[in-house]
């Protein structure tokens, strides 16, 4: 069997950041809190936990100590009511992320009416909500619920960092012609925009894709998703005991690869186990 890799595995630079600061931290303390999981994988979290992260849902359950926002940003309310508090607040909150909430409340100043591209229950697109405090946005995340956005004046258009750019391009294109006046940035993170460059030609070469990460994780079911759009069968894998439940017979050629919140150790386990399989 022959195991195909994008040139680009493993962390994302955000993702990087986020964990550095984290164990940098904790050289310091033994115990910090993260408001909601730091990154979307399970393995990453798990061992987190046992280096003294404690994980958080609400900055109630914190009386004391360190505080992380994760790469996913948070709502600017949060982080200032967290150092009222007297809390130390490590702010992980990737750059892109965070320039993505300039871009929308830059907008929101300028009187445009603000739609976001994006999932609207994912922490970013939170995030990018609370950043123009007050102010209504439209989250969306499909062409047709374009349809119930009720303005057609000044749009402003900023894109969750992860999502699909076929998506991305398809929505802009439906919301410039019904917007008068339609300001656009795309905001997706220019590591995503590779990965997913990169998982189209994967895809076109082999006749199984395996993407590998977190089930929560957005843009590694992005991954999975654009890989069966083009056709090939595709597993999307958390762990690497997953491939024992699969079927290999017959298959010569396969294609690996991960969300940006993937360890690469994971992915050169899951490829060195496919590589003792035989075609029969
Ligand atoms: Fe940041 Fe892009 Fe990673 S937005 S967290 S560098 S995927």
């Amino acid at each position: 069997m022959q195991v195909f890799l994008p040139p680009e595995i493993g962390f994302c630079f955000g993702v990087k950041r986020a964990l550095n600061l984290v164990i940098d931290e904790l050289k310091r303390e033994e115990k910090i809190y993260s408001l909601g999981d730091l990154i979307h994988n399970p393995q990453v979290i798990e061992d987190l936990k046992k280096k003294g992260v404690v994980f958080v849902s609400s900055l109630s359950q914190v009386k004391k100590g360190t505080v992380i926002i994760r790469s996913h940003g948070a709502d600017p309310s949060l982080i200032r009511k967290a150092r009222e508090k007297g809390l130390k607040v490590i702010d992980a909150t990737c750059p892109y992320v965070a320039k993505v909430q300039r871009i929308a409340k830059f907008l929101s100043q300028k009187s445009y009416r603000i739609v976001i591209v994006g999932l609207s229950t994912h922490p970013e697109i939170k995030g990018v909500i609370a950043s123009v405090a007050g102010k209504k946005t439209y989250v969306v995340k499909d062409p047709q619920e374009i349809e119930r956005i009720p303005f057609t004046g000044k749009m402003g258009v900023v894109v969750q960092t992860t999502e699909s750019l076929d998506n991305f391009s398809n929505i802009v294109k439906n919301l410039v012609k019904r917007g008068k006046e339609c300001r656009v940035f795309n905001t997706i993170c220019k590591v995503i925009r590779r990965r997913q460059e990169e998982t189209k030609k994967l895809a076109k070469k082999v006749e199984v894709v395996i993407v590998v990460g977190g089930h929560n994780s957005s843009n590694t079911s992005q991954l999975a998703r654009l890989s069966q759009s083009m056709g090939v069968k595709t597993y999307f894998m958390e762990r690497e005991k997953d491939l024992d439940s699969m079927d290999w017979q017959g298959i010569k050629r396969v294609g690996l690869t991960g969300g940006t919140s993937t360890p690469e150790e994971l992915i050169v386990k899951i490829r060195d186990r496919l590589g003792q399989f035989s075609v029969t």
